[in-house]
């Protein structure tokens, strides 16, 4: 334990995750570490469900965090319902049932300009944070573990500091990332950022004795999930994905390396990753949000120099190869704060692949990565926009049916937008790829159509988008009273609900 708290003017701060429960209080903002269930609080929130269980006190509080958070906090907080209102992202079921019900109250926001937001004012300011690290400097300052998120601003902007000291990372994680925070215009410079393995910030985040008001001891785990799936149509979709990149580089449109990649969450971004393996290229980069546990395999395959990102989100047992090898891993590998991770400005430099899932996306490009028939929340946008928008090539990749073949992918009209048609330039299904720049929506429609729908549901998309061509001199031809109707017919079936 000494070995991870080297301020001795803190070690009186050491209580027990009770205690420091007991600075929670009904109506406060707690900003948490936390991205894509990597390295969130576990043992306070557990400590406050526990509190609120026995002593039957109605207590509600505004959660903020990087991304998604895990059972012991997102999912024990909704069984309990802990949460008033929650940004930016979410993926646990019950949080996911409690937004959709309106039992909590949750918005959908951009991942690299969350941080920003708060920076701004334009939320409440948190009460208190609640950050998961390795462990506190001389100075008081925090290292923090597998991920970064929005710990920086939330250490900044709280009145007081909780921190849970995770012993079952080893301090060999200090170094491994690179904190930096922008100013607020009209004071903020340029992100000196020109290649994804510069470093720009400290390998700590400041917070200084006077604002840590509890330090809590812990070893326990992230509950990580398994995400990996193998069958024909992700090997299908990732193989369209590698001949699609390798005919880039022999265009002289991509560099034999290529250039630096971003992999979304999903299925499908690991089927990719893990595609990657097998594929031509070497000395590979990645400039992305989430490192996922088939970029440490690249990184053992010898395929990649270096990875940028803000969360390290393995398997268990990736984990525990993470914790052991983190002086490996360290040489490859650089966490910053998401604003940075995800920032537009970078993010156009570097000349980022952007890989991300939709829903669905519509016969003209637009893509819904979000809501489920246009009105239910699945997980939020993530980062999906900070990338898709600026990247170099944005490509959307997605099985071409949803629900075992009952819904199509491909539909006429998107139910919502996250992604209009200007942000998407590649479409990819397991049956192949619409490429749509350079294209004019006509010309976008039959490409997605031909080459991306599933055959069951081709003739359908045909048909309405010839119906749709005659019914008047039209640039995006559309019969509005019939667009949505496929959404309609499956959410009359029932097939659309989310679990
Ligand atoms: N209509 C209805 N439901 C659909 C659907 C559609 N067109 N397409 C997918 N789904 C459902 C699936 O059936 C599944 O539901 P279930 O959990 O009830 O079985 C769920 O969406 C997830 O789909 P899955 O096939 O497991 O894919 P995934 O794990 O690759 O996730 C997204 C797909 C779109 C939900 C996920 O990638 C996401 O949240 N993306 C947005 C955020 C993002 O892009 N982040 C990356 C930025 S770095």
């Amino acid at each position: 334990m000494e070995d991870h708290l080297l301020c001795d003017a803190l070690k009186h701060k050491i209580c027990s995750p009770e205690e420091a429960a007991e600075i929670i209080q009904n109506g406060m903002t707690i900003a948490v570490s936390g991205f894509t269930l990597s390295s969130y609080p576990k043992e306070v929130p557990l400590a406050l469900v526990e509190r609120v269980k026995t002593t039957g006190e109605t207590l509600k509080v505004n959660l903020y965090s990087g991304a998604s958070t895990g059972v012991e906090l997102d999912g024990a907080f909704a069984e309990n319902g802990l949460i008033d209102h929650r940004f930016p992202f979410i993926t646990n079921k019950t949080v996911r049932t409690s937004i959709n019900s309106g039992d909590i109250n949750f918005a959908d926001i951009h991942l690299g300009k969350f941080p920003q937001d708060l920076m701004y004012g334009f939320f409440p300011k948190p009460d208190l944070a609640i950050v998961e690290a390795v462990g506190i400097t001389e100075k008081g300052d925090i290292i923090p573990a597998s991920s970064v998120g929005i710990m920086p601003q939330a250490i900044r902007l709280a009145d007081k500091v909780i921190v849970e000291i995770n012993t079952d990372y080893s301090m060999d994680f200090y170094g491994l990332h690179d904190i930096y925070m922008p100013k607020n215009p009209p004071h903020r410079g340029v992100i000196p950022i020109r290649h994804v393995g510069d470093r720009i910030g400290k390998p700590y985040i400041s917070c200084g004795k006077n604002k840590i008001a509890a330090i809590v001891f812990t070893n326990r785990e992230d509950s990580h999930r398994q995400m990996n799936r193998e069958d024909d149509v992700y090997r299908q979709m990732t193989g369209h994905i590698m001949d699609f990149l390798q005919s880039e580089v022999e265009h002289g449109r991509l560099p034999k390396n290529l250039l630096p990649i971003q992999s979304g969450v999903g299925a499908v971004a690991n089927a990719v990753l893990s595609g990657m393996t097998e594929a031509p290229f070497e000395h590979m980069e990645f400039f992305t949000e989430v490192v996922q546990e088939a970029v440490m395999d690249l990184i053992d395959a010898g395929k990649v120099s270096m990875v940028s990102g803000t969360a390290i989100s393995p398997t268990p047992s990736g984990l525990v190869r993470l914790k052991k090898e983190i002086n490996h891993y360290k040489k490859y590998m650089v966490l910053r704060p998401q604003e940075i991770s995800n920032h537009t400005e970078v993010i156009r430099r570097l000349g980022v692949i952007a890989i991300n899932t939709p829903i669905e996306c519509d016969i003209y490009g637009n893509v819904n990565s979000t809501h489920v028939a246009g009105t239910s929340m699945m997980n939020g946008l993530g980062g999906s926009g900070d990338f898709a928008r600026e990247s170099y090539l944005s490509i959307f990749a997605a099985p071409s049916t949803a629900k075992g073949g009952l819904i199509s992918t491909i539909v006429p009209m998107v139910s919502h937008v996250d992604h209009p048609e200007h942000d998407v330039k590649v479409i990819v299904t397991e049956w192949g790829v619409a490429d749509l720049r350079g294209l004019t929506p006509k010309e976008r429609a039959v490409r997605i159509i031909e080459n991306c729908a599933h055959p069951d549901y081709r003739d359908m998309l045909r048909d309405y988008f010839e119906r749709a061509c005659k019914s008047g001199p039209l640039q995006t031809p559309h019969i509005l009273n019939e667009a949505l109707s496929w959404h309609q017919r499956y959410v009359d079936t029932g097939t659309m609900k989310i679990k």
